[in-house]
């Protein structure tokens, strides 16, 4: 694969054929963007919805998130399971509005010491936010990367996890992180699922290794247990 083509590619069909009318889109604020990524760790985007435009109301700055009740807290994100992720989510409100400035820090480094911050998320948020050149590996990205590389290790592995970030960190584009990374994420949504992948409306078809394989749904390769 030649990497800067596929950046190019991505972040040119991110900016026709993405979505651009999601609320956390529109704001380039760490505590809106920070909030959308955890909600939509584990839960789609259509249930997401209503409980980030709630948060928001309640809590319209991270000071008022980290003010809060945890019980509060907990029970504005009933409903939306995984409630280490609500008192993840508390703390880490806590630990921001206790920082000098009661901003979040800039850096994905930073970010990711952060409670319930993972270094996917502390990237999309850096990236997002702050333009950082940064890589993102969710579940989704995964897939799109195994995919586009035909990558044969097992990502149970670590050492295969990690030489599937450094990919994603030399296939980044050298401008437009920021349509690039909602490029990968859109693209695992909507075109590169994880059944029947739409390769014929592909903005990487033509480069893209797994489709040359003929079967590029056995990628990343899973072993069985
Ligand atoms: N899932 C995780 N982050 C997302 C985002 N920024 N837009 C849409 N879906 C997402």
């Amino acid at each position: 694969v030649l990497p800067l083509e596929f950046g190019e590619r991505l972040v040119a069909w991110q900016k026709r054929h993405g979505r651009h009318e999601l609320p956390w889109q529109k704001t380039r604020d760490p505590y809106r963007v920070w909030l959308s990524e955890i909600m939509l760790q584990q839960t789609q985007v259509t249930t997401v919805l209503g409980y980030y435009q709630r948060f928001l109301e309640r809590f319209p700055t991270v000071a008022d998130l980290g003010a809060a009740s945890l019980d509060e807290v907990l029970s504005l994100w009933a409903g939306l399971g995984y409630y280490s992720r609500a008192r993840n989510l508390h703390a880490c409100a806590r630990a921001v509005a206790a920082r000098p400035d009661g901003r979040f820090p800039p850096t994905a480094a930073e970010l990711q010491e952060l409670p319930g911050i993972g270094r996917s998320t502390a990237a999309a948020v850096a990236a997002f936010c702050f333009g950082e050149r940064i890589a993102i590996l969710d579940g989704n990205v995964k897939r799109v990367l195994g995919r586009l590389l035909a990558f044969q290790g097992d990502l149970a592995s670590s050492a295969q996890e990690k030489l599937l970030w450094q990919h994603a960190q030399a296939l980044l584009p050298a401008v437009g992180i920021e349509a690039y990374t909602q490029g990968l994420m859109d693209l695992g949504a909507t075109v590169c699922t994880p059944r029947s992948p739409q390769c014929l409306i592909c903005p990487a078809e033509s480069l893209c290794a797994g489709r040359k394989t003929g079967e590029p749904t056995q990628f990343p390769i899973k072993t069985r247990k």
